[in-house]
């Protein structure tokens, strides 16, 4: 059973949640992404001659893989110049002994001329993909000439550039020239912002057909093989190289008479033709989606025609989105939902028809059509596909990565996904802040006015600028560039902090940069300031519907506002996170807004975002040490009668955040009866399952129970003990496995230690034949889940210790990494300082295994006792730490750091849930 999780709890992940399987579409990584920025600017080319368009013939040898073609390229000379340089892969072969060029007579135009101009030679810069062409004379400024290069070179069987593919027992024939591949398939100027006409031809064997950017124009025999026709399309409109692309195969065109397309442009789809009767609902799905966003944008793409191929195996993540023909993987078309297609169309307009001058404005353009397509599947399905985590799923990710001290440190291939989807909540905070209308028609106007043309991000914030001010939906003295820049400045969110004055009716606004994970020592934190949208809520007159600002906080500061309700009357800020940020109030708004959730009246007039943003904020900044857990703890109550799932998605996180920073074992269990006090009313609601049920009660059930079973609610553990006996009582046990694994977290954790030792055996006995994942889990959950020592240190010392021939390094690397999820920290400390020679004798050659002991043993106490016995062992082992001097350090730091919080926190923790369970 597949579980859809959040991007955020990936991070936080708990320890016995084990076969998680992220599939949110939404959060799929971009491989184009990271390939963008690291493309080589080097190899851009200089711009004293310019493309006006291509004519490209190639003659592909099918047989053999490789190909040879002619391209004739109209220039045109921006300055003087005696040499031209464009992109050429060193794949590509060329013979400049070939290379002609003639000027175009200015005056009739004719292309016949023959005003040639003698080239001299050809080459290569060395390690960049530049081809320079050497002439005889240097050619004036505004002189357009025809370049005339045959090349030749091969056909890939990894899908780049010009390469082929197989599906059941035939072959057929792609390009995939994203990002820059076009030069490995003809000499060209392979940049984003150089966007001519193509006209191409290709010469195909009889049986198979050829598609292209745009329709055939007409097919000709071939004038030396039988079995091959030459293929001529319709000249294309301006575009970039990369959206160049063809399509050979013995594919069928999809045909359905159940189905009237419109005329422009025609969406024909090419699929085996045993799959037909799978694809009517396709179809039906991209030509409505198609119409959603041709309506959106208030405008058609300017071809005739879309081929979209359903190719059953495309050896590639993402689709190839050549402008007017599509190719997808069959499993990929076929999928349930909106979003994928929805993206994927909305880049035939974005990206395609409008183009980013370069690549390091991708991430713009891709985070526009991620939020477009959100905006248009909102719309279409009212948000059933995206389980109501739409944005949360993205916000709360980027709320906990840009929060570190060091963003991006630990998953450097995300930093470009993060900024993006920055970027795609930037956008979000627009459409709310200056209006759906305003953001439209200044989308609109957009296209209208970069149509076969490439922006810059400025450009793109200039069109929603100037239709705002039109509509005044923003005011004259602001301005959306200045606003959006200072949110993409720092790879940070801000905080708000509110503080009023009850009898003043007034408050104070303050802004800084948002920290969570101590210590808060980023340097030049008190030069970030944003431009912040304050919406405001209060209680003397609820009104969610409306995005409009009450105003800006215009990167000050602090600022003062008048005018606030009365002393028993809450205000929300930044409801339904309309932009993305925290916010903190004083300790008397949070009570009101607490108490307010509670009431069953109060909850309702308060929308799902806002309660979830309540929750949410108020532990994390707990959490942060910038609101008392006792403010914190008040908010989560309303949990207990809370029933709807989008407020429930933060809390499990919560739990398990919570949870792991309190160490000592008297207040844990006092937290656990509390987990038990707000889980276990919506639980028990929950019906049995049933085989038809929305997706979000299955994902709650499942969530809820895991945590009670962890918490030691008792039917969760009295149906584990039976569970747990019928696999005992097996004849076989080895082979068989319980068919819920949760199970086994809790009988680990509170079961005899029998029982524990039988799941050992069990990975002992392992047999080869069945899944390693299996042992695995099992594993994980015998060494992560138990809390009595007895059972760590026996697993210690027959793993460790022992060295049993049945755990390899790795199972030790696993075990030892699970140990420190739990609370078995002391007992693995324990086991270090007192096995401490032997330890150090069998790991000298294991560099890394006894890092990884040193730091786990060490790493992880949130208390001064903690830190206490560590720097015991530090003293009486100085010296001997080797490799690991630097860790146990570190170690020591870390402890001191979250001692302190265990000191400010742990305490108010305890009196609060002392509080509560006396209560209870
Ligand atoms: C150029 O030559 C082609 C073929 O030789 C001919 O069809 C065409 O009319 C000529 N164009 C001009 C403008 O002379
Ligand atoms: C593939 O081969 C099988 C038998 O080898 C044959 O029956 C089938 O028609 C072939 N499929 C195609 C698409 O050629
Ligand atoms: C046309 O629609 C009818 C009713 O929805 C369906 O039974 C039939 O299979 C469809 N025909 C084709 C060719 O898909
Ligand atoms: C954009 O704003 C409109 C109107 O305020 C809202 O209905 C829509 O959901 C917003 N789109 C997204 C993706 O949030
Ligand atoms: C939390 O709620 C309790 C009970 O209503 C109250 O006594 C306490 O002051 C609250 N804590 C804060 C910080 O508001
Ligand atoms: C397992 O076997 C024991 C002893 O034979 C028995 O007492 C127990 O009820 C059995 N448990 C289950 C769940 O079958
Ligand atoms: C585990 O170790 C024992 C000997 O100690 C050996 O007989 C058995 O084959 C091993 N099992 C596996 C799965 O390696």
């Amino acid at each position: 059973m597949g579980i859809k999780w959040h991007a955020h709890c990936i991070l936080h992940l708990l320890f016995f949640i084990l076969n998680f399987q992220t599939n949110n579409a939404a959060v799929k990584r971009s491989i184009d992404m990271s390939a963008a920025y690291s493309l080589n600017t080097d190899d851009r080319l200089p711009k004293s001659v310019l493309p006006i368009s291509y004519e490209i013939h190639l003659e592909p040898n099918y047989e053999e893989c490789t190909f040879s073609g002619l391209i004739k390229i109209k220039l045109s000379w921006a300055a003087d110049s005696k040499k031209i340089s464009l992109h050429a892969h060193h794949d590509l072969n060329i013979n400049d002994r070939k290379i002609k060029m003639h000027k175009i007579n200015q005056k009739y135009g004719d292309e016949n001329s023959t005003d040639y101009v003698a080239v001299l030679r050809g080459s290569r810069i060395p390690k960049k993909n530049i081809y320079v062409v050497y002439l005889k004379e240097t050619i004036m400024q505004g002189t357009e000439c025809i370049l005339e290069i045959p090349f030749d070179g091969n056909i890939w069987s990894s899908a780049e550039g010009f390469f082929t593919g197989s599906y059941e027992n035939t072959t057929y024939f792609a390009t995939n020239l994203r990002l820059n591949n076009a030069h490995r398939l003809f000499p060209c100027f392979d940049e984003p912002g150089f966007k001519v006409p193509f006209i191409f031809s290709i010469t195909r064997p009889k049986e198979l057909v050829a598609l292209f950017n745009t329709p055939l124009n007409q097919s000709t025999e071939h004038p030396k093989l039988n079995e091959y026709v030459i293929d001529f399309f319709e000249k294309t409109p301006p575009m970039s190289t990369f959206t160049f692309g063809f399509f050979i195969s013995a594919l069928q065109l999809y045909k359905n008479t159940n189905i009237t397309t419109f005329s422009q442009p025609i969406i024909q789809m090419w699929t085996l033709k045993d799959d037909e009767n799978q694809l009517e609902e396709t179809y039906i799905k991209i030509v409505t989606i198609y119409n959603k966003i041709k309506h959106y944008f208030g405008t058609h793409i300017p071809l005739s025609k879309i081929d979209v191929v359903c190719i059953p195996d495309l050896p590639l993540a993402r689709p190839v989105d050549n402008w007017g023909l599509l190719l997808f993987g069959k499993r990929d078309l076929l999928r349930k939902g909106l979003y994928d297609i929805t993206h994927e169309l909305i880049y035939q307009w974005l990206g395609s028809w409008v183009t980013p001058n370069w690549w390091n404005d991708a991430h713009l353009n891709k985070a526009i059509a991620s939020f477009l397509a959100s905006d248009i599947v909102l719309e279409m399905d009212g948000g059933v596909e995206f389980n109501g985590k739409y944005p949360m799923t993205t916000l709360y990710s980027l709320y906990y990565e840009f929060s570190k001290r060091y963003p991006h440190s630990r998953i450097t291939g995300m930093k470009q996904e993060t900024i993006s989807h920055k970027t795609e909540l930037v956008l979000r905070m627009l459409n709310f802040t200056l209006s759906k209308k305003s953001f439209q028609i200044g989308i609109r106007n957009f296209i209208l006015e970069y149509q076969y043309k490439t922006f810059c991000g400025d450009d793109f914030w200039e069109s929603l600028n100037s239709q705002s001010l039109k509509d005044g939906t923003l005011k004259p003295h602001l301005n959306v560039g200045v606003i959006v820049n200072t949110w993409f400045a720092y790879h940070r969110l801000p905080v708000v902090k509110v503080l009023r004055d009850y009898t003043e009716k007034t408050a104070i606004l303050q802004q800084k940069v948002y920290l969570r994970e101590r210590p808060h020592d980023v340097p030049e934190q008190e030069k970030m300031l944003w431009w912040i949208p304050i919406l405001l809520n209060r209680q003397d007159g609820l009104n969610f519907s409306s995005g409009c600002p009450y105003l800006w906080m215009e990167n000050k500061k602090q600022i003062n506002i008048q005018n606030m309700p009365e002393k028993d009357q809450f205000i929300i800020i930044n409801y339904e996170e309309i932009a993305p940020f925290p916010v903190n109030y004083d300790n008397k708004n949070w009570k009101m807004l607490s108490d307010f959730l509670q009431t069953d009246n109060g909850r309702k007039q308060i929308p799902p975002y806002t309660r979830a943003k309540l929750l949410h904020d108020a532990w994390n900044l707990a959490f942060a040490g910038d609101l008392s857990f006792s403010a914190a703890l008040n908010m989560t109550l309303f949990i207990k009668y809370e029933r709807n799932h989008i407020v429930w998605n933060p809390v499990f996180t919560f739990i398990d955040q919570i949870g792991r920073h309190i160490d000592e074992s008297e207040v844990h269990a006092k937290f656990e009866s509390y987990v038990i006090f707000l889980l276990a009313p919506f639980y028990e609601e929950l019906d049995e399952e049933v085989s038809i049920e929305d997706n979000w009660k299955t994902d709650i059930r499942t969530l809820t129970k895991r945590f009670l079973c962890l918490a030691g609610y008792k039917p969760c553990i009295n149906e584990s003990e039976q569970i747990f006996e019928i696999w005992q009582n097996t004849t076989n046990p080895n082979h068989e496995y319980p068919e819920a694994s949760h199970y086994l977290c809790p009988i680990f954790k509170w079961g005899s230690l029998e029982k524990w030792q039988f799941g050992l055996e069990r990975v002992m006995q392992f047999p080869k034949s069945r899944k390693l994942s299996e042992r695995t889990h099992l594993l994980k959950a015998l060494a992560g889940c138990p809390t009595q020592p007895e059972k760590i240190e026996r697993l210690l010392k027959i793993t460790i210790l022992e060295d049993h021939s049945n755990f390899t390094d790795n199972d030790k690397f696993l075990i030892l990494t699970s140990l420190t999820s739990g609370s078995s920290h002391y007992s693995l400390l324990n086991f270090v300082s007192t096995n401490w020679m032997t330890l150090r004798q069998k790991f000298k050659n294991k560099t890394n295994l006894w890092d990884h002991l040193i730091g786990s043993a060490t790493g992880f106490f949130l208390t001064q006792k903690g830190y206490n016995m560590v720097y015991k062992l530090i003293e009486e082992r100085a010296g001997e730490f080797d490799s690991a001097q630097h860790i146990v350090e570190k170690s020591l730091r870390n402890i001191k750091e979250e001692t302190k919080w265990s000191e400010e926190n742990i305490p108010v923790i305890e009196k609060w849930l002392d509080h509560l369970l006396a209560n209870i």
